[in-house]
C-alpha cells in the first residue's frame, strides 16, 4: 500500500505528530506541505494541519482542496481542548474541503500556542473578544506541554488502526 504523510506546521507541533505517525508507518513518504507532490497514485494520504481561526491553516486548505479522490485521513493540533466543540467543528470544516476524497479517519490533539500570539493577545484592551480571559490563560497553560509523549503514542495507535482498516 502506497502511503503519503503530509503536514503543515508553523511552530513544530503538527510536525511532531507527523513524525510519530511516520514511526508507525516507516514505509510511508513524509513531506511538509510546501514540498508535497499531488497524492494521485497513492492509496492513502495522511494529512496534518494546525487549526487557524477554527479551520485548517491556509497552506493546508490550499492542499486539501486539490486532493482529488485519494482516501484521506486527517490529523491536527490546536490550542483548544481536543474534546471541545471547537476541535470537532475545526475538524469538520477541514473535512468539508475534501470534496471528492473519502475520509479514512481523524485525530486531533492539543499543541502549545505560539508565545508571540499569546503576548499580542495579552496586550489587547480589557473586554476585547480575543483578550486574555482566565479561561483562555488556563487553556494556554494546559496546551503549553503538548504535544507530549502521550499524544505521540495516541497518534501512533491511531495510525496503526488506520492501516489495519485500510488493509482489511
Ligand atoms: C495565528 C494563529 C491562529 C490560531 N488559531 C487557533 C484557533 O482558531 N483555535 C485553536 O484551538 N488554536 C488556534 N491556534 C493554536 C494552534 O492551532 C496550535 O498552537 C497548533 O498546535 C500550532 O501547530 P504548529 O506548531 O504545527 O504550527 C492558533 C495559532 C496561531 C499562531
Amino acid at each position: 500500500m502506497k502511503i503519503m504523510i503530509v503536514y503543515s506546521s508553523k511552530t513544530g507541533n503538527t510536525q511532531m505528530i507527523a513524525q510519530a505517525i511516520h514511526q508507525e508507518i516507516p514505509g510511508a513518504e513524509l513531506f511538509s506541505v510546501e514540498d508535497a507532490p499531488s497524492p494521485e497514485g497513492f492509496d492513502l494520504l495522511v494529512f496534518g494541519f494546525w487549526v487557524d481561526k477554527g479551520t485548517a491553516d491556509d497552506a493546508a486548505r490550499d492542499y486539501l482542496q486539490g486532493v482529488g479522490t485519494t482516501p484521506t485521513a486527517l490529523f491536527a493540533t490546536l490550542g483548544a481542548y481536543p474534546d471541545s466543540d471547537h476541535a470537532r467543528e475545526s475538524m469538520e470544516r477541514a473535512t468539508a474541503l475534501l470534496s471528492g476524497a473519502p475520509l479514512a479517519g481523524s485525530f486531533i490533539c492539543q499543541g502549545a500556542v505560539d508565545v508571540g500570539l499569546q503576548e499580542w493577545m495579552k496586550s489587547l484592551p480589557p473586554g476585547h473578544p480575543h483578550g486574555p480571559t482566565e479561561e483562555r490563560l488556563r487553556r494556554w497553560r494546559d496546551a503549553s506541554t503538548h504535544p507530549d509523549e502521550r499524544d505521540c503514542e495516541a497518534a501512533r495507535v491511531w495510525a496503526r488502526g488506520l492501516i489495519r482498516e485500510e488493509r482489511s
